[in-house]
């Protein structure tokens, strides 16, 4: 086995060579991470099928992928957490036993890349060098892969530099799970339509991937490494590795407040980060330090600090244009990859909602001639772009301070048409933690299988990527809370309720700068509310209306009612994901529930002459 020189890591050195007698690669590439490689790999994906180069004048740089139409999201199902004990992985997460797990992997592992390239790529989550952030290599038999990777990770050559001897990193492997015969002919978008594991080992830290190639199946840096094997690391050095974006708010004086926002998957993370203000609302601004996750530790000033750990967004393409987030319009116009998106006679993308009228001709994500008449979707609903976070013009101008910037609020939101109103502030962190816990969302197409539009219990947005036990992970946050001398304000919102008709009662977008607002000043101690069962909430009074004049009161009680039998039934509903937690589930937990029913509690009159006693 030749290494480069610039490879003297004996245990990378070790593994690597290992990896490759078990899969049996014909060659071995080690990436560099240069744009000439990049280049290279993209024409080499092109003369495969996998890409097609978009138009040069209107989309300069930018290549289109169609995948296998079986291989589009995550699979939350062939996703495993391997701990020697069940009960670590807890009941959320799938759970085989790391023997058996690593005989399986060893049998599908074996000769997996015979007539394939295996590409040897060294990551960094977080800037270079920073002492916030952590070192991966990745070996994959997919060049989809390893070009994917430079955006969305620090990928390349320096990448050694910082390991240095023998410093840590995260093995990941990844194997789309076709090896090829001699002779056999490749396909455009090779994966496994038998197998697909997407397992985790906590202790080891490692990462093995079979059978995908798509997004977070694959680029193994981002739900894997920096949600799943970061929280467990995380919860053992006392930090938080959340599945959040980062956002910077400027007031009008000029003063900066960062928030966190989890949301579920496609349900506005990329739109909330980027969000540009109403102009009417003169002076505020709103930058992006990330769009999908975020590593949270505590400063020596006791504040809690978070960084971006990712270099690039891996975003839902359907919904976005002009209007919804010209930051992301902006962002994505040159040197992009878009996965399933529809190509225009022009040679340039399409997906549902980038254009009012859709044009007159595409070629769909399968391929196929569609017209607005075919009565099907051309672009799938989870199609994706990769692009860099460089590129974005709201990029934050502390995105790569390897120190992070400092967090004034939590936000949690998911989708739900009923019951949770536009925004609240809970009272205290217990409750937030509670509020978080317990959040309920419509599941969307960004897990494959999921059933879209149901109702699932999806804790901190981080139900598909906690990689231990749930409770222990509410318990994580509870004993965070209590390090913390001041810890910021916990506000849940939702921007997706809808009347009876179905129309959303919320415009959204860039609209939601004025719930931003009120959550910014609220942080800073400011806006003003009043307090009801399940927290805090604004009057229509003590919201920025600037420009939306048209918005009613009775439009604005609407999308903030607050049910309380609604809310009774939600808060019962709670126990099914209490009970499943039950041998971790803090105390706490079962505490705030009981004062939140009683709180719910009304006495149907209040008129003292009906007292009998
Ligand atoms: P992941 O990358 O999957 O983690 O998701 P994300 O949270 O970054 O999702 P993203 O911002 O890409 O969400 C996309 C979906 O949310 C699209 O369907 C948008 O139309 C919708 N969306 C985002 N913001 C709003 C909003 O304020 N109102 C409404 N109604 N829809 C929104
Ligand atoms: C998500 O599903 O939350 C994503 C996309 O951010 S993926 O990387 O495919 O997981
Ligand atoms: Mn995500």
């Amino acid at each position: 086995m030749e290494f480069p020189s610039y490879i003297q890591h004996p245990k990378l050195r070790s593994w690597i060579a290992e990896m490759v007698a078990l899969c049996e690669p014909d060659h071995v590439h080690f990436c560099d991470g240069s744009q000439e490689e990049y280049d290279q790999l993209c024409e080499l994906l092109i003369q495969k099928g996998t890409f097609r180069k978009l138009n040069d004048t209107l989309r300069p740089n930018s290549y289109l992928a169609l995948s296998d139409p079986t291989d589009v999201a995550r699979v939350e199902d062939r996703t495993f957490i391997c701990t020697p004990n069940k009960m670590d992985a807890g009941p959320t997460n799938n759970w085989v036993h790391p023997d058996e797990m690593h005989r399986t992997l060893n049998r599908l592992f074996n000769g997996c890349m015979r007539g394939r390239t295996m590409y040897v790529i060294p990551f960094s989550m977080g800037p270079l060098g920073s002492h916030i952030s952590y070192i991966g290599v990745e070996l994959s038999d997919s060049a989809y892969v390893a070009v994917n990777m430079r955006i969305m990770t620090r990928m390349g050559r320096a990448v050694y530099d910082v390991l240095n001897g023998d410093g840590a990193f995260v093995p990941c492997i990844h194997s789309v799970g076709m090896p090829l015969e001699p002779g056999q002919e490749d396909v455009p978008w090779p994966c496994n339509h038998e197998h697909k594991y997407i397992v985790h080992f906590p202790i080891e830290r490692s990462i093995w991937s079979y059978g995908s190639g798509y997004g977070g199946n694959a680029l193994l840096g981002k739900k894997c490494f920096a949600l799943r094997i970061a929280s467990a690391i995380a919860r053992d050095e006392g930090w938080l590795a959340e599945h959040m974006a980062l956002i910077g708010v400027e007031s009008p004086e000029g003063e900066k407040t960062y928030v966190a926002a989890a949301f579920p998957s496609a349900c506005g993370k990329t739109n909330f980060a980027m969000l540009v203000p109403p102009k009417e609302m003169e002076g505020w601004k709103v930058t992006t330090v990330g769009d999908d996750i975020a590593w949270i530790k505590i400063g020596e000033d006791g504040r809690l600090y978070a960084i971006n750990p990712e270099a690039g967004f891996f975003g839902v393409a359907p919904g976005t244009n002009t209007k919804s987030n010209p930051n992301a319009m902006a962002t994505i116009s040159k040197n992009t990859i878009f996965t399933n998106v529809a190509m225009t006679p022009e040679g340039d993308v399409w997906w549902e909602g980038m254009t009012e009228e859709p044009p007159a001709e595409l070629i769909d994500w399968q391929g196929q001639p569609w017209t607005p008449g075919s009565g099907r979707k051309a672009a799938h609903p989870n199609a994706r772009f990769t692009a860099p976070a460089s590129q974005c013009p709201s990029i934050d101008p502390e995105w790569e301070n390897p120190a992070g910037v400092p967090i004034s609020a939590f936000i949690f939101g998911g989708r739900r048409s009923k019951v949770t109103p536009l925004v609240f502030q809970t009272f205290n962190w217990i409750y937030g933690v509670y509020m978080a816990a317990t959040m309920g969302s419509e599941q969307t197409a960004a897990a494959a299988g999921s059933k879209i539009g149901e109702v699932r219990r999806d804790p901190f947005a981080m139900l598909p990527f906690v990689g231990y036990h749930m409770g222990s992970y509410f318990n994580h946050w509870l004993r965070f809370g209590r390090l913390l001398p001041e810890p910021p304000r916990i506000f849940v919102v939702n921007w997706f309720r809808r009347d009876d008709e179905g129309h959303f009662l919320w415009p959204g977008f860039g609209q939601n700068m004025r719930v931003l607002r009120w959550i910014v000043d609220r942080a800073n101690t400011r806006a003003a509310g009043t307090e009801v069962g399940i927290g805090r909430v604004p009057r229509y009074k003590d919201l920025d209306w600037r420009g939306m004049e048209d918005f009613t009161e009775e439009q604005f009680d609407e999308v903030m009612d607050i049910d309380p039998e609604a809310w009774k039934q939600e808060i019962l509903s709670h126990e099914e994901l209490f009970v499943r937690l039950w041998e971790r589930l803090p105390s706490e937990m079962v505490s705030v529930r009981e004062l939140l029913l009683s709180s719910m509690w009304r006495e149907p009159n209040w008129d003292i002459s009906h007292r009998t006693e």
